[in-house]
């Protein structure tokens, strides 16, 4: 069977990686979050003090680059990649409200997505992958065999963001969540380089009424005719 690389794209909180990890999971393929990469670079310059909620050193931060080193590494237990920042497990830290709230200022800036993507772009040179991002589809597979763009309600995807957090312990207020979430849609899909917009050849999917095994049927057809 043909190993094909599968793009998936959309606002933040629409159920992506649940999806994509389903797919690795079933197909044999290699998951990445590229969301995940954008969060260590933003716990980085958070640690370094290159960026606070009114302030950001960009020159620092791109200086620092070639100082950053991103890894996923399987974890048997979880069944999917953690992230490593420098040799050290990220992968609870980068998943904060405060990362959250940082990291589409981060995202938005050029060196830091031409680094990311050269990586993605790497990782994925063989195909047999599912990455899932904003610019997947895009920019940095425009030639992928399935390209997906999902879709949701604003307050559907900060409801399931609120659950996932309350249930971690974090105390955070839905409200936050929600404003987070349509913050980032914002700043997300303005952005100059690479905004999120949906690729002329992306299959969309609303989820904000489909459950899982809904979605997941659905998607292994798309899959089933590109194999
Ligand atoms: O997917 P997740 O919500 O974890 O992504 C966090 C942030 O990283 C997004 O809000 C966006 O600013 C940035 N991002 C990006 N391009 C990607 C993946 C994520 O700009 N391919």
């Amino acid at each position: 069977k043909k190993k094909i690389t599968i793009a998936i794209d959309g606002f933040s909180s629409t159920g992506k990686s649940t999806i994509a990890k389903l797919i690795a999971k079933k197909y044999n393929y290699i998951y990445v979050d590229t969301g995940a990469m954008y969060r260590a670079v933003t716990l980085f310059a958070k640690n370094n003090r290159f960026v606070t909620h009114d302030f950001l050193d960009k020159d620092s931060l791109i200086a620092s680059l070639s100082n950053i080193s991103l890894r996923f590494q399987f974890n048997e237990n979880l069944g999917f990649a953690e992230m490593f920042l420098n040799n050290k497990n990220v992968e609870n830290e980068i998943r904060t409200l405060e990362i959250s709230q940082l990291v589409s200022k981060i995202a938005a800036i050029s060196e830091v997505r031409k680094k990311l993507v050269a990586e993605q772009q790497e990782m994925g040179k063989n195909g047999g992958i599912v990455m899932d991002g904003r610019d997947i589809g895009t920019v940095v597979f425009p030639d992928a065999e399935l390209k997906l763009y999902m879709t949701a309600s604003p307050e559907k995807r900060a409801k399931r963001r609120y659950d996932e957090l309350i249930e971690k312990g974090d105390i955070v207020s839905y409200e936050d969540i929600l404003f987070n979430v349509q913050e980032r849609d914002r700043i997300d899909s303005t952005r100059d380089d690479s905004p999120l917009v949906k690729a002329t050849d992306a299959i969309e999917i609303d989820n904000s009424d489909l459950g899982i095994e809904e979605q997941f049927e659905k998607i292994c057809e798309l899959i089933n005719q590109k194999i």
